[in-house]
């Protein structure tokens, strides 16, 4: 009998977090190395969060809660739901989980049997199609070109839906292309949605804070109330108010499925850590300066990264709407030969000799399913994002 379950065969470990690790050793290791893996704000959680923990913690709130969430936080996000997305929701179709990354993974196991299909834009969040084998289901590719600045059409849409699928994961701004769909384009989304009954809409809006100039953030539910009783909105404080570590994420749908998701998470971790649960409050009812200051910040890191990248020989980087990914394309290098002897055969050989030669981290396209193309996260500072992509220019006009 083989000790380890076939379920865990057919998923493979988080390749960014492997990145983010293989820096790390090599900066221990001595090397100089700019790490551009990571998919976290470089910034500190806000003060006034940090006191509402705590404040928490000195008042004694540090013992077990209601599974899904505290009043307080759930009223909170009820607020916010309809504050800034126009979405009304009773604290009874909130859940509150130990990140965004829980929350949709309860919701993949609490719905998935086997057979079910979850269709997955690509290049797609890394952890989408190994939460659906991990539930039991099968993902299915749509593929959005850099052509089509990353993102999937309602065509592409309905041809990759058949009468087994139950889902539809949309992510805008995205993680890794950083494309957003604008209102028209999710229109033409949410149209062939509405033809397909069967199909659930889990929208993952984790970046909806992040984008830049004068786009306008939508949501699924928002752009087609005719969807609002089988979409599930997912989000989260750990993009919008750097709080990664603190790890809550929360998600607004119908009853019936917050109630299953619960029963998951009853049966798994029980409530998220109290004390984050707290700052969470604070983070979504108090001051929201930091959320503006970030932007600015980030779309003065994106104009910095796009404009650098292109310079590179054999890169062709798009301008995304949001988030703080950039998704260059590699196709010019691919086939040539670096300094130190490597052939570039494909995006994941162009990471590793970026990295070995050159000490910048990227992430190779292959790992979020979009060829060839490496992901660059900015949410690091000015100075190393200028050395990085001097770097990676030195390198590019190194290969022959
Ligand atoms: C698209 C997307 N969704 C969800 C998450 C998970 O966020 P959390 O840290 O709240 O689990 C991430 C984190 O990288 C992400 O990029």
């Amino acid at each position: 009998m083989a000790f380890l379950s076939d379920t865990l065969a057919r998923v493979k470990p988080s390749p960014t977090i492997a990145v983010t690790n293989k820096a790390r050793e090599l900066k221990e290791a001595g090397r100089d190395v700019i790490g551009l893996g990571a998919g976290e704000p470089d910034f500190d959680t806000p003060e006034n969060i940090k006191r509402a923990a705590i404040a928490a913690i000195e008042s004694g709130k540090t013992k077990y809660t209601a599974v899904d969430g505290i009043p307080e936080l759930k009223k909170a996000i009820c607020a916010k739901f309809e504050r800034e997305n126009g979405l009304s929701y009773k604290p009874s179709q909130i859940t509150v989980g130990t990140g965004g990354k829980q929350v949709l993974y309860n919701a993949l196991v609490a719905t998935l049997n086997p057979g079910d299909e979850v269709v997955i834009p690509a290049p797609y969040w890394v952890s989408y199609p190994d939460m659906v084998l991990l539930a039991g289901g099968t993902p299915v590719f749509v593929e959005g070109r850099m052509q089509t600045g990353y993102k999937i059409t309602g065509a592409q849409l309905e041809a990759a839906i058949t009468p087994k699928t139950k889902w539809f994961i949309f992510n805008s701004p995205s993680n890794p292309s950083g494309a957003a769909y604008s209102r028209e384009e999710l229109k033409e989304l949410t149209d062939v949605l509405m033809r397909h009954p069967q199909v659930w809409v889990m929208s993952d809006d984790m970046y909806e804070h992040l984008t830049f100039g004068d786009f306008e953030f939508v949501t699924p539910a928002q752009v087609e109330p005719g969807l609002y009783d089988r979409t599930l909105t997912c989000n989260g404080v750990s993009k919008a108010y750097a709080m990664t570590g603190w790890r809550i994420g929360y998600a607004g749908g119908p009853e019936a499925l917050i109630k299953a998701m619960g029963k998951v998470q009853s049966q798994s971790t029980s409530n998220p850590c109290s004390i984050s649960q707290y700052a969470a409050v604070e983070a979504l009812n108090g001051p929201q300066d930091y959320v503006a200051e970030s932007r600015e910040a980030f779309e003065r890191r994106r104009d910095l990264v796009v404009a650098a990248l292109n310079t590179c020989p054999g890169i062709t980087c798009p301008t995304p709407e949001g988030a703080f990914y950039v998704y260059p394309s590699v196709e010019g290098c691919i086939g040539k030969t670096s300094k130190g002897g490597v052939k570039i055969t494909d995006d994941e050989a162009f990471a590793a000799a970026l990295l070995e030669e050159a000490g910048v981290a990227v992430v190779f396209g292959a790992a979020f399913g979009l060829s060839p193309n490496f992901r660059i996260s900015y949410a690091t500072s000015d100075a190393a994002l200028t050395e990085a992509c001097a770097r990676i220019k030195a390198f590019c006009e190194g290969l022959k």
